[in-house]
């Protein structure tokens, strides 16, 4: 007999990203959930198959409520938040970053 094992089902979190809702599941990030609605965003220090190293800043979000931009390839998604991965504050951190 052969076990079969089933991925624990995981509750859906509703996150506002560039005015469109976007439905993922918990523990997704904030990259996956962009990807999911079709917005690409860049990345460099991210691969799929690693943890995140999170040092790049180059896939940065604005996420309301938060005094900083956030790295979307390790921040969480939850429920309720809104995320605007188009801001007037990325040139600048992006010019200063290099
Ligand atoms: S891709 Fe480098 S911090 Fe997100």
């Amino acid at each position: 007999m052969t076990a079969v094992f089933l991925e624990t089902p995981r509750r859906l979190v509703d996150v506002t990203i560039d005015g469109q809702t976007v439905r993922v599941p918990e523990g997704a990030t904030l990259l996956q959930a962009c990807r999911q609605q079709g917005i690409d965003t860049p990345t460099l220090c991210y691969l799929e198959n690693l943890t995140p190293v999170n040092v790049c800043r180059v896939c940065v979000v604005e996420v309301e409520g938060s005094r900083t931009l956030v790295p979307a390839c390790s921040r969480k998604a939850e429920s309720g938040m809104t995320v605007n991965t188009d801001s007037e504050r990325w040139p600048r951190l992006r010019c200063t970053a290099g």
